[in-house]
C-alpha cells in the first residue's frame, strides 16, 4: 500500500443504466489509477466467471429460465462470494473499482412486472439479501435519459434491455440514491453522487477523476462499512 498511516483504500462503485458509458468509464478510471501509481483492482458484477456467474449469464442470454426470486438471490450470492476478497483488498491498501453492485440488484429486480404491470418482487425483499455486504465509500450513479440512451444506438439483445424497463430501473436508482443521502450512517457511510452521463465522454471522465482522486490519495479511516446496517 502507498497510503499514509493506518488508512485503508476506498471502495468505489459505478452504477448506471445501460448505454450510460459506465463500463468504458470504469475501465478508464482503473487504468488511470494504475498509471498514477495507485494500487487498484477492477471488479464487475455480475461476475460471469464463477459457477453462480455462469447460471446468471445463461439466464441473461435467455438460454435458461429461472424463477424471479431465484435469479435475484443468485445475483446477490454472486456478490457475497466476492465480499471477503473485496474487504481484504481494501484493508491491504488496494482500491476497489466496481462496475455495478447491490444497487443494480435492487433496481433491476424491483423493476420486473407481470403482464398487468404489477411489481413481481417487493422493494424491501429485493434489498434484504444484500444487507451487510461491504459498503462502498462512494457510488457514482451514471444517469442518462432513455431518449439519450436511444440516440446512442439503442439497447442490446439481453433481457432487461428494453426501454420501459430502463425507465423503471432509472426511477429505482434515483429512489435508492435519495434514501442513501438521507441516511448516510445507516447505509454504512456510503456517499452517493449522480453524474450526468449524457455529456461528452471527456467531461464525464474529468468529473469522475475529480471525485475519486482525493479519496484514493487520502485513504479512508476506520473499518469497511456494512451496507444498510
Ligand atoms: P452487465 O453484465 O453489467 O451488462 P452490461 O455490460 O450489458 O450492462 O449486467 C447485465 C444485466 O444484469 C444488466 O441488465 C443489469 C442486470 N443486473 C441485475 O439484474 N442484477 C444485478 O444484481 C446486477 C449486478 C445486474
Amino acid at each position: 500500500s502507498t497510503l499514509p498511516g493506518k488508512k485503508r483504500a476506498p471502495f468505489i462503485v459505478i452504477e448506471g443504466l445501460d448505454r450510460s458509458g459506465k463500463t468504458t468509464q470504469t475501465s478508464k478510471l482503473h487504468s488511470r489509477l494504475t498509471e498514477n501509481g495507485i494500487d487498484a483492482t477492477l471488479v464487475k458484477f455480475p461476475d460471469r466467471t464463477t459457477a453462480i456467474g455462469k447460471m446468471i449469464d445463461s439466464y441473461l442470454r435467455s438460454t435458461s429460465e429461472l424463477d424471479d426470486h431465484a435469479i435475484h438471490l443468485l445475483f446477490s450470492a454472486n456478490r457475497w462470494e466476492l465480499a471477503t476478497t473485496i474487504e481484504k483488498l481494501l484493508l491491504a491498501g488496494t482500491a476497489v473499482v466496481c462496475d455495478r453492485y447491490a444497487f443494480s440488484g435492487i433496481a433491476f429486480s424491483a423493476s420486473k412486472v407481470d403482464s398487468t404491470g404489477a411489481p413481481l418482487l417487493p422493494f424491501e425483499w429485493c434489498r434484504d439479501p444484500d444487507v451487510g455486504l461491504p459498503a462502498p465509500d462512494l457510488v457514482l450513479f451514471f444517469d442518462i435519459t432513455p431518449e439519450k440512451a436511444r440516440e446512442r444506438g439503442g439497447y442490446g439483445e439481453e433481457r432487461y434491455e428494453k426501454e420501459e424497463m430502463q425507465l423503471r430501473v432509472r426511477n429505482f436508482f434515483r429512489r435508492i440514491g435519495e434514501e442513501m443521502d438521507g441516511e448516510a450512517q445507516s447505509a454504512g457511510g456510503t456517499r452517493w453522487i449522480s453524474i450526468d452521463a449524457g455529456r461528452e465522454r471527456e467531461e464525464v471522465e474529468h468529473d469522475v477523476w475529480g471525485l475519486v482522486e482525493p479519496l484514493v490519495t487520502r485513504g479512508v479511516d476506520g473499518p469497511v462499512g456494512k451496507l444498510w446496517t
